[in-house]
């Protein structure tokens, strides 16, 4: 018999958000995305295609980047859960962002989010990653606009390659 949900034991769902603990009232099969964007209000994790597809609302749960649109908000409770607003607190994220600025990877913005904590998420774990590493870690991740070439760049800009010029690729 499967376990009694805090929320079926008529219980607030507990989750750590950028190191914030934080109670929600929410049903327990209701996707983290919601949770974040409509209850909790931090919008900067995105709704792209809501069935793991293109990365646009991923977020890190332990570190992992996870789909938040198809993550249900009781899969979460207990873990660390770390958004776009928290990912510049962290060695990694600082550095993915501050590559991002220099080098200017963002056009429309809309997946950029998800691009930065799937890269984080990356630095993180591969210092040093190669263009194939940055390939597989970064595949999960669309881009309407096509910055690809500019994301690889400051990813390894972040790792402490030189300088590539990639403004306007
Ligand atoms: S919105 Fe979650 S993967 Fe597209
Ligand atoms: S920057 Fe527009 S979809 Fe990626």
């Amino acid at each position: 018999m499967a376990a009694i949900t805090p929320r079926e034991r008529g219980e607030p769902v507990e989750l750590t958000i950028n190191g914030r603990k934080q109670q929600v009232d929410v049903p327990a099969d209701m996707p983290l995305l919601w949770v974040l964007r409509d209850v909790i209000g931090l919008t900067g994790t995105k709704f792209g295609c809501g069935v793991a597809l293109c990365g646009a609302c991923t977020v890190h749960l332990d570190g992992i980047p996870s789909r938040s649109c198809v993550t249900p908000v009781s899969a979460a409770a207990g873990r660390a859960i770390t958004t776009i607003e928290g990912i510049g607190a962290t060695a990694a994220g600082k550095k993915i962002q501050q590559a991002w600025l220099d080098l200017e990877v963002v056009q429309c913005g809309y997946c950029q989010s998800g691009q930065i904590m799937s890269a984080s998420a990356l630095l993180a774990k591969n210092a040093n990653p190669s263009d194939a590493d940055i390939d597989t870690g970064m595949s999960g991740n669309i881009c309407r606009c096509g910055t690809y070439t500019r994301i690889r760049a400051a990813i390894k800009q972040a790792a402490g390659a030189p300088a590539i010029a990639t403004k306007g690729a």
